[in-house]
């Protein structure tokens, strides 16, 4: 399977000026660390830093993780394991100005993919505040199940566990 990917993204009214964004999905390298850490400072109040990336980049043969680009510029990132047909997402991130268009939707479908189809179970943990993601992942199909207490430090925060399935259909008509 291609690493590469196009599509056309469609601006929301928050940027009108932009009309249709081409933007393009591929692995992400450890020569994008840079810029993705830039966004991940925006992005976050802890950070991960470059040595958890690389450890993921490096040593993780179930780690996927997957950049955004727009032109020559990373837009965003998603990040997460991939264990034989479930996904646990890590990261996920946009860039603030290019929020609202539907790059973040483009990733998770992207990463979606990478499981080659086979990704019948998904989870993820989200802090309780952050409305943004929880309605992303919503719309994506997560649903919440529960509640990590104090999961999160700085600030403190619970968790909200969402997770996602494939419907049963499309799961008896996998290829496999
Ligand atoms: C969460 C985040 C990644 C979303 O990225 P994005 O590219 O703006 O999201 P998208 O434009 O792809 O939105 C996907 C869907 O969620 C909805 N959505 C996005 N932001 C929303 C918001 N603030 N409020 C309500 N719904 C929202 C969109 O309407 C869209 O629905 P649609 O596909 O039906 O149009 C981005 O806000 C971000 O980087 N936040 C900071 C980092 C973060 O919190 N990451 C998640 C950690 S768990």
């Amino acid at each position: 399977m291609t690493d590469r990917e196009i599509g056309a993204v469609s601006a929301s009214n928050r940027a009108p000026h932009r009309a249709a964004m081409i933007v393009r999905i591929r692995t992400m390298t450890e020569a994008d660390l840079g810029d993705v850490l830039a966004i991940e400072r925006a992005s976050f109040s802890s950070p991960w830093t470059e040595a958890m990336f690389l450890a993921e980049l490096r040593e993780n043969p179930f780690a996927r993780f997957l950049v955004a680009m727009l032109d020559d510029a990373i837009i965003g990132y998603v990040g997460g394991w991939v264990i034989v047909d479930e996904l646990h997402l890590l990261t996920l991130a946009v860039l603030p100005e290019y929020r609202g268009l539907g790059v973040a939707r483009r990733l998770l479908e992207r990463l979606f993919k990478n499981g080659e189809g086979r990704i019948v179970k998904a989870s993820l943990e989200v802090r309780r505040s952050n409305r943004a993601a929880i309605a992303v992942y919503e719309r994506f199909g997560f649903r919440a199940v529960g509640v990590r207490r104090g999961y999160y430090a700085d600030p403190r925060e619970d968790a909200v566990l969402m997770e996602w399935a494939s419907a049963p259909t499309a799961r008896a008509g996998r290829p496999d």
